[in-house]
C-alpha cells in the first residue's frame, strides 16, 4: 500500500481531482489533493452521509466517496410512513445518483425508536401485533432496494446509553425508555422485550436469503468504547447466538468529543467484535470541536489548538481501522468500511446537536470544501502505522 500510495503522489495528476492552494500566500505551490477513496482503495469504501439537496452542493468533494448513506431518507418514518402504504420517493433519487456514480449504498436504517411513524405504537400494539409491523417494514423495504444496498443496519441504538455494571450482568441493559425519557424507545422493549431486535434481524435475513440478496446484517449504535456498553453489546451478541439470530457485522456510529475519546477503548471494542467473526464499520464518524456534549462554551471558528487534537484524533481512528482491516486469522471479522457523516463543515447535523446553533467543525474539509488538517492525517497511511 506504500507503494501505491506514493505513486499516487507522484503520478497521480490524472488519478487526482482536486487541487488547492494552500493559505501561506504562496500560489506557487500548489498542493496536490488525493481522494479519500483513493488513498484508501486497498482497505475499504469511505463512505458520507448525504441527503438529495447537497448532491450538487457537493459536486467538488463527492468523488472523495465510494458509498453513500442516506441521512434520514430511508428510515421509517419516510419509508412507509402510512401503515402498508411504502414510499420510496425521497430516497429513490439517491439510489439512483448512487449507481449512476459508482457508490454504494449503505442502508440506514430499518428498525430505530426514533424514526418510527406514529401508528406504530398509537393503537398500544399487542406484541404479535407490533412483531408483524416489524416484520412487514422490513421486508417490504428490503424487497425495494433489493441489492442496491450493500449492508443494513437492521437495528439502530437498541442499548442503554449508560448501563451500569449492574445493569450489565442482569441483563438489564435495553433502552427501556426510562433513562431518554423517550417513550417509543421503552415502548418496543416493554412490548417485545428483545425480541423485536431479533425479528428484525430474522426476517431480514428470511427475506435475503428466499430473495439471493447480497446485502449485510448489521447492528448500528453509538457510545459502544464504553466498557459497559461495549460489554452490554456482547452480551446481546451472545443472545443472538443463543436464538439463531443472523447478524454479520456492527456499526460504530463514532460520534466523538475531543475531550471524551480513548483511543485504547476504540481498539478494544473493534477486537471484542472481529474476535467473534464479526465485521465492524465506522458508520457515522464526525469529531465535535467541543470537548463534551454540554460544553457551555460556542467558539465562532476553530481554534487552531483544537484542529490540531482533532487532527490527530482521525489519524488514530484510522489508523485502527486500517489495522483491522486485514486480519491475520480467518475466522476474524474485520473492518469493511468507513462512512463520515457529512461531507464538509459548512453543514452538519452537529450545528444543532446537542446544542442548538452551536456552530461545529467536525468533518475533514472545512467550510470552503478545502482539506482540513483532519484530511491529512486521516491519509497518512504511514504516521499511524497498520
Ligand atoms: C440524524 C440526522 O443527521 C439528522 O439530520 C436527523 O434529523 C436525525 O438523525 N444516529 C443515527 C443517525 O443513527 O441516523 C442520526 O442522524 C444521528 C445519530
Amino acid at each position: 500500500m506504500k507503494k501505491n500510495l506514493n505513486f499516487l503522489m507522484m503520478f497521480g495528476l490524472c488519478l487526482l481531482t482536486a487541487c488547492s492552494t494552500p493559505n501561506n500566500g504562496s500560489s506557487s505551490s500548489e498542493v496536490t489533493v488525493p481522494l479519500l477513496k483513493d488513498v484508501y482503495a486497498n482497505y475499504f469504501p469511505i463512505g458520507a452521509a448525504l441527503t438529495e439537496n447537497k448532491i450538487s452542493l457537493y459536486e467538488d468533494l463527492l468523488p472523495n466517496f465510494n458509498s453513500i448513506t442516506q441521512e434520514y431518507e430511508a428510515k421509517w418514518s419516510i419509508t412507509e410512513p402510512l401503515e402498508g402504504q411504502f414510499d420510496f420517493s425521497s430516497s429513490d433519487p439517491m439510489v439512483e445518483y448512487a449507481k449512476e456514480n459508482g457508490k454504494g449504498v449503505r442502508g440506514h436504517t430499518l428498525v430505530w425508536y426514533k424514526s418510527l411513524p406514529r401508528y406504530v405504537l398509537s393503537d398500544n400494539p399487542s406484541k404479535e401485533k407490533l412483531i408483524s409491523r416489524i416484520e412487514n417494514h422490513v421486508e417490504g423495504v428490503i424487497n425495494h432496494f433489493k441489492d442496491d444496498v450493500y449492508v443494513w443496519d437492521v437495528v439502530n441504538e437498541a442499548l442503554r446509553d449508560y448501563p451500569s455494571l449492574a445493569q450489565v450482568e442482569s441483563g438489564d441493559f435495553y433502552r427501556t425508555g426510562d433513562e431518554t425519557n423517550d417513550a417509543t424507545g421503552g415502548d418496543l422493549f416493554a412490548i417485545c422485550g428483545i425480541d423485536y431486535i431479533e425479528s428484525a434481524f430474522k426476517e431480514a435475513y428470511r427475506v435475503r436469503q428466499e430473495n439471493n440478496y447480497n446485502f449485510k446484517l448489521f447492528y448500528n449504535d453509538y457510545g459502544l468504547n464504553y466498557p459497559n456498553k461495549r460489554e452490554a453489546l456482547l452480551k446481546m451478541l451472545d443472545q443472538f447466538a443463543l436464538d439463531g439470530t443472523p447478524i454479520e457485522g456492527v456499526g460504530l456510529q463514532a460520534h466523538y468529543y475531543l475531550g471524551s475519546f480513548n483511543i485504547d477503548e476504540f481498539e478494544n471494542t473493534i477486537r471484542s467484535i472481529v474476535e467473534r467473526g464479526l465485521d465492524v464499520q465506522i458508520t457515522e464518524l464526525d469529531v465535535s470541536i467541543y470537548p463534551y456534549s454540554t460544553y457551555p462554551i460556542t467558539y465562532d471558528e476553530i481554534p487552531e489548538s483544537l484542529s490540531k487534537i482533532q487532527a490527530s484524533m482521525y489519524g488514530q481512528i484510522m489508523g485502527i481501522a486500517r489495522k483491522y482491516s486485514h486480519p491475520e486469522n480467518d475466522a476474524y471479522g474485520k473492518v469493511t468500511g468507513v462512512t463520515m457523516w457529512g461531507v464538509a463543515d459548512d453543514i452538519t447535523w452537529l450545528d444543532n446537536n446537542p446544542v442548538s446553533g452551536r456552530k461545529n467543525w467536525p468533518l475533514l474539509f472545512d467550510e470552503f470544501h478545502e482539506p482540513k488538517q483532519a484530511f491529512w492525517s486521516f491519509i497518512d497511511l504511514d504516521k499511524y502505522g497498520e
